[in-house]
């Protein structure tokens, strides 16, 4: 496994690989590594001919200094369990190497960056948008994986490679749960017994909100959804939403094929949870 620590390594990497007509599938993260990024970067490798893998904890997509510093960092341990999936290249860039100067860049996603996760960490979408537009950049992929834990992130994406044109095939991947249902994520290592008992209760919350779909209207679901989530006084809910895939806006009313998600963002102890549900209403 190849490890790049500069822009020009990579690109060149990447434009031998083309050259040779190979193609790219690849994995772009923060690091803290864990099954459900291996679950995306064995698709990523099982189609394409490379897997090239980025770990960059990226600064300016953090609306909250505590939660960057506190962001898990493991990079000997992530390069050994890339090691285990035959990764062909990660690259592992350092702040300055990526952002060697300010930017100002700013994009405009519409309603798109304007509820959940955008309403409650302003700037956090631009951030993300700004070095994945990069790292496409950089990368040149032919296909880029992406979980659905971070959906309205996959949509940001997807409207991202629609307005500038990038040549990449966006690729959503299911998300991967622990046994007891909780959602993996780099940032469940940093709760606490205690709180990683509680934790799996959000999903129960979000499978209970699916069976009733097809008897509540969204808007009494919702707070009923939400109602079930308060009630744990561990949980610390920011949002619970009913929202249309497409637009990810608030559904009033269900409507003969369109699809339908619920979508929570809670803080446990000190770590801000995310998670969702397809319904079928
Ligand atoms: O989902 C993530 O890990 C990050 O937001 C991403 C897409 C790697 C951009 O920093």
């Amino acid at each position: 496994m190849l490890v790049f620590k500069t822009i020009d390594e990579t690109r060149k990497f990447v434009s031998q690989a083309r050259e040779l007509d190979q193609t790219i599938g690849f994995v772009p993260t923060m690091g803290a590594l864990h099954p459900g990024h291996l679950e995306l970067m064995r698709r990523a490798k099982k189609e394409n001919d490379l897997l090239v893998v980025s770990i960059f904890v990226n600064p300016i997509q953090f609306n909250n200094a505590t939660d960057l510093k506190k962001y898990p960092r493991v990079l000997f341990k992530d390069l050994e369990m890339l090691k285990t999936i035959d990764c062909d290249a990660v690259f592992v860039p350092s702040v300055k190497e990526m952002y060697p100067e300010p930017i100002n860049k700013t994009f405009d996603f519409g309603p798109l960056e304007n509820v959940m996760e955008g309403a409650f960490r302003p700037g956090h979408f631009n951030g993300v948008a700004i070095v994945v537009e990069k790292l496409f950049e950089i990368v040149e992929p032919h296909k880029a994986y992406f979980g659905e834990k971070d959906f309205q992130q996959l949509a940001i994406i997807k409207s991202l490679v629609e307005m500038e044109r990038i040549p990449v095939e966006i690729v959503p991947c299911a998300i991967v749960r622990e046994k007891d249902g909780l959602a993996m994520s780099s940032r469940n290592v940093r709760l606490s017994p205690e709180e990683r008992a509680m934790a799996p209760r959000i999903f129960k919350v979000l499978k209970e909100v699916a069976g009733k779909a097809g008897e509540m209207d969204p808007v009494l679901l919702q707070q009923w959804g939400m109602k079930q989530l308060q009630a744990e006084e561990a949980f610390d809910v920011e949002y619970f939403q009913i929202a249309e895939d497409a637009t990810l806006q608030t559904i009033v009313n269900w409507q003969i094929g369109q699809g339908a998600l619920a979508f929570v963002a809670l803080k446990l102890g000190q770590v801000r949870l995310i998670d969702n549900i397809r319904i079928n209403s």
